[in-house]
């Protein structure tokens, strides 16, 4: 993970990683157990003195911006204006977590300037930033970027506790769990989406009737995938990634262009599902051992972007001033 965000002056450089959810999304914004993973994709962001503050060279940013917006209007935020440079290897847009990398590694490089902070103040810092700006959301997505590894959000029992987050009266709690040592894909279907339509239209699905039996099949399903975990059960997790996709389907963020890639793969995989909010985005799959290739070819020709990810085991980190 890394320890406590020390003190530093400009310029500086942080970075933080994206993240892949394998079991829980949208239903742990109602309070459902998640289990999701850092991926080694990440994004770098450069931050140096300027006369005003600006991102990739754009002054109109600190208003157009959302996330940049919401990092600058943080109560810690540094009151110098920043000139900062994004680098990323994490698509944008692909539920791969690009905005919640850009939140937890401007938190590390803020907060280094204002002396340095704790990994759980960095979590909260990071979700908040992500939180201004999407107006919805859990804090899943920026744990990974400041965690690294495995972790479950909601899920009592599954590991050592690394933090809690709050959002007003709610909290969430944040385990850290063992990764299993698996080969994962993902694959960007190349539809773009946005984070906070799709909370906000599965928010209003699970106003429905049937929406609290529903939140309860997410909560089994995910309960049952964290435990497959734990236990190596390959075949078992695979299983309950089928279950999760079919709810994700009822509840209307799949996507035919998703649902191609999930055919193309099915040939080659323990389980597979799409992965972060959906309605296009990306889906991440559990490749069979020595099947990865085939995977990977078979996603492409379907038209994805497929990656090969392994887990990141660091989380938000200081990175040494710029060259
Ligand atoms: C997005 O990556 C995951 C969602 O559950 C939203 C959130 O948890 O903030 C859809």
């Amino acid at each position: 993970m890394t320890g406590a965000i020390g003190a530093a002056s400009l310029p500086l450089s942080a970075r933080a990683p994206g993240k892949c959810i394998v079991f829980g999304e949208h239903a742990v914004v109602h309070g459902g157990p998640e289990l999701l993973f850092a991926v080694d994709l990440t994004t770098q962001l450069f931050l140096r003195p300027g006369a005003r503050a600006q991102l990739n060279g754009d002054p109109a940013a600190p208003e157009r911006h959302p996330y940049f917006r919401a990092a600058l209007a943080q109560p810690w935020a540094p009151r110098t204006p920043l000139e900062v440079q994004a680098v990323s290897r994490i698509p944008r847009g692909a539920g791969l977590g690009s905005s919640a990398a850009f939140c937890a590694a401007f938190a590390a490089g803020g907060s280094a300037l204002g002396g340095g902070v704790d990994r759980a103040g960095l979590a909260q810092r990071s979700f908040d930033i992500e939180r201004t700006a999407q107006g919805v959301g859990s804090p899943g997505d920026t744990s990974a970027a400041v965690a690294g590894g495995f972790l479950t959000v909601n899920a009592p029992g599954s590991g050592p506790t690394l933090w809690s987050v709050r959002d007003g009266p709610r909290t969430w709690d944040v385990r850290r769990v063992d990764d299993p040592g698996w080969v994962w894909i993902v694959a960007h279907s190349g539809i773009p989406r946005a984070t906070g339509d799709a909370v906000r239209s599965v928010s209003a699905r699970l106003r429905a009737p049937d929406g609290p039996e529903l939140l309860e099949q997410f909560a089994r399903v995910a309960r049952e995938g964290i435990a497959a975990m734990a236990a190596g059960d390959r075949a078992a997790v695979g299983a309950r990634m089928a279950e999760n996709q079919q709810l994700l389907r009822e509840v209307g963020v799949s996507h035919p262009r998703l649902e191609a890639l999930l055919d193309a793969v099915a040939p080659n995989v323990d389980g597979a599902k799409l992965t972060g909010a959906g309605a296009g985005g990306s889906i991440v799959a559990l490749p069979r051992p020595g099947a990865e290739v085939e995977a990977v070819r078979r996603l492409a020709r379907a038209g994805g972007l497929p990656f090969v990810v392994r887990p990141a085991r660091d989380g938000a980190e200081l990175v040494g001033p710029p060259a």
